[in-house]
């Protein structure tokens, strides 16, 4: 790295504008890292954030609420938004810049090339929600395309996106490295989500269902548990006995491919998604043979 922390902050709003500050980074010769999100942040996005400001000389955060990747009963309206707080927690964390386009600087009204893939993004959250990687894809590689940062930092918690934009970044030969980091969770064991705003207090106590059952899963799986049935079975038994939890789906995937595969002998990614009221929220843990 060639520098610490940055004094010089920028909100840059257009695509021009981002595109330009980040090339006269590069010129310089300093490394570029990119921390995409929907804003609203909370301390899982800042722990990305944190990661690329220590790995790169300027970190650019994108924050876009990105509407082609909602489908139509989706929250894109109701999806909270805070660009001020966004903003300062930015700043405060060392980020160099926050890209925030409106939608209609991003997409021209007549916009129709998307980026698309076929095995990855089908199982899991692809079910229940169609054209969301679609969607996702496509705004990634505009953001790549836009900042071509060194390093792209990706949480976790959403392993599948993670998983379909390093399938997407080695199918199309993008020349940069996707960092996954750790999923961030609230004391009591609840994953970090901006959807977390939603639930009501008794949704709130209902929703660690969610950990609960990633945590007796991931214990079964560390203690030697080798058939993913049985795994999924006693997360999915957790789930059920909680009445204000409605499952979307609670799978087991191989992590690269995002297969279905039910037998640890290969990293494997297991994944729910339940409705909470009428929120929907995500979880998981993966699992790879120790070497
Ligand atoms: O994970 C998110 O917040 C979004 O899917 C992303 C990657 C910023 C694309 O809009």
């Amino acid at each position: 790295m060639k520098e610490g922390k940055t004094k010089a902050f920028i909100i840059e709003e257009t695509v021009k504008g981002a595109r330009a500050q980040a090339a006269a980074w590069r010129k310089e010769g300093l490394r570029v890292g990119l921390v995409p999100t929907m804003g609203y942040l909370h301390e899982g996005h800042k722990s990305l954030i944190d990661r690329s400001v220590r790995e790169n000389d300027r970190t650019v955060v994108s924050v876009f609420v990105n509407p082609i990747q909602f489908g139509p009963a989706e929250d894109l309206e109701s999806y909270p938004r805070d660009l001020e707080a966004d903003c300062a927690l930015c700043r405060e964390a060392g980020a160099a810049m926050v890209f925030a386009p409106k939608a209609s600087e991003m997409y021209a009204e007549d916009f129709s090339t998307y980026v698309d893939m076929q095995d990855v993004s089908a199982e899991l959250c692809g079910k229940s929600r169609p054209t969301h990687f679609k969607g996702v894809c496509t705004v990634v590689s505009k953001l790549f395309h836009i900042v071509a940062p060194d390093r792209a930092y990706f949480g976790e918690k959403d392993a599948q996106q993670l998983a379909v934009i390093r399938r997407m970044v080695r199918d199309l030969n993008m020349d940069l490295e996707i960092v996954g980091c750790p999923i961030v969770r609230e004391a009591d064991g609840l994953a970090k989500s901006s959807r977390n705003t939603y639930l009501s207090e008794e949704e709130r106590k209902a929703a660690l269902s969610l950990s609960r059952a990633v945590a007796a899963g991931k214990a079964m799986a560390e203690g030697g548990e080798q058939d993913g049935e049985k795994i999924l079975e006693v997360m999915r038994g957790i789930l059920s006995a909680e009445p204000l939890a409605r499952i979307d789906y609670v799978e087991m995937v191989k992590w690269d491919s995002i297969a279905v595969h039910h037998r640890l002998d290969c990293p494997v990614l297991a994944a729910v998604a339940v409705f909470i009221g009428k929120t929907r929220l995500i979880d998981n843990f993966i699992w790879e043979p120790a070497l």
